[in-house]
């Protein structure tokens, strides 16, 4: 701890250059259904889209002071752009070894940074072996994400940044992957602000601190996909399970519902993108997951913003699903030339929006000379649709709305 305090100093002077000092604001909105004052801290809108960017331009500025010649990497998403970014700034060549799985948007960010990536194996465990056989054959020097003391002492800068921004914190709630991060918070608040609690957050699906911290070693779990793709490794580090077990006050973990939520209220209320990984803090939060957080000044840190398009299509179209602004009906009605039009002329009465229409003639279920009709609406409120339901009913058609 005291080695990445000491070091995280140091990384403050030797980055602060090529990042954002990202701004903490207090939400008012998420305070009320916290309990507590948040403070968001936007790590999203961080250079490259995430706080990863802090450890890799400190690691790759030690390796090129030590004369390297170039720097691999493996990951799948912000330690690919982080290392890219970094490599860019201090001139030095870099290869990214990305699993063939990785979204294509993640794969152009990073070549666009001047990576030269490689495709290869499913997940991380076979890219990164890919990478150190890269590494050991070029002479490059391979950067792990979360393992090493410069990263989690560049990752350490949050919080000497948090410092400056807020006079008394008494929690931040941070996301936990390898453990990176928090270590580096770790490092440094449990020394300047000793009373600051920690409490780390973890995706249900992969609680690999939590097990670990559990058993009172290292222990594997299966990485299942997350919302929180971020967040899923098989294993923490040595260096962050040490710093991280010893002193973390709380672990909690969130289900893909919460995150998924959290990401929905962070576009609708506070008008930022957050991806899985950077909202699950705040789904903690709103979950009542953190006890003894009453009318105390709680940070949650928005680690990231690279969000995959698809993933927050899905994630919108849940959220005002569940919110009751899109709601679904069905109904089996006769397929007779014209029915369609008299449902959709209902639905027009009463100004609701039809987003997608399924019909589907043949099925096991489907009686003959029916049709089976799903409908996704964009409804004003609750009543509107049953008065839509209602209207249908008297017209000779019965619908139902899908729960
Ligand atoms: C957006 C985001 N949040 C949180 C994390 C977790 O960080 P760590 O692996 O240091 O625990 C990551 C790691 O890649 C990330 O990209």
């Amino acid at each position: 701890m005291e080695e990445v305090y000491n070091r995280s100093k140091v990384a403050l002077e030797v980055i602060r250059n090529y990042i954002h000092t990202t701004p903490l604001d207090v939400s008012i909105t998420f305070s009320k259904m916290s309990g507590c004052r948040v403070y968001l801290k936007y790590e999203n809108l961080q250079k490259t889209g995430s706080f990863k960017v802090r450890g890799a331009l400190f690691k790759t500025h030690n390796v090129y002071s030590e004369g390297t010649k170039g720097i691999v990497a493996a990951s799948a998403g912000n330690h690919a752009q982080g290392v890219a970014f970094a490599a860019k700034i201090f001139g030095l060549r870099s290869v990214i070894v990305m699993p063939i799985t990785t979204p294509i948007s993640k794969i152009e960010a990073t070549i666009g940074y001047g990576a030269e990536v490689i495709l290869h194996g499913n997940i991380f465990d076979e890219a990164e072996s890919l990478a150190l056989n890269i590494a050991n054959e070029k002479h490059y020097t391979y950067i792990h994400p979360f393992n090493d003391i410069d990263i989690i002492a560049g990752q350490a800068t949050i919080a000497w940044e948090l410092l400056k921004q807020l006079e008394n914190i008494d929690v931040v709630v941070v996301p936990i992957g390898g453990g990176g991060l928090a270590s580096g918070i770790i490092s440094v608040l449990k020394i300047v602000r000793p009373n600051t609690k920690i409490i780390g957050v973890e995706p249900s699906v992969a609680p690999k601190m939590k097990k670990s911290i559990e058993m009172k070693k290292i222990v594997q779990v299966d990485a299942r996909p997350s919302l929180a793709d971020s967040l899923i490794v098989k294993r923490v580090g040595e260096i962050t399970f040490k710093i991280i077990s010893s002193t973390i006050d709380e672990i909690v973990t969130v289900d893909e519902d919460e995150i998924a939520h959290s990401m929905y209220l962070l576009l609708e209320r506070a008008k930022t993108l957050v991806e899985g990984a950077g909202a699950s803090t705040l789904a903690a939060l709103i979950s009542g997951k953190i006890q003894g957080i009453e009318n105390k000044n709680v940070v949650a840190i928005l680690t990231g913003g690279n969000a995959d398009l698809t993933s927050i299509y899905r994630v919108i179209i849940r959220g005002l699903l569940k919110h009751g602004k899109m709601v679904k009906i069905y109904g089996y009605v006769p397929d007779t030339p014209g029915t369609l039009y008299r449902i959709t002329e209902v639905i027009a009465k009463h100004r609701c929006n039809i987003v997608d229409i399924r019909h589907e003639r043949f099925g096991e279920r489907i009686p003959l000379l029916y049709t089976y009709i799903e409908i996704l609406l964009e409804i004003p409120s609750r009543e509107a649709v049953n008065s839509i339901i209602n209207d249908l009913q008297k017209s000779g058609f019965e619908f139902h709305i899908n729960m």
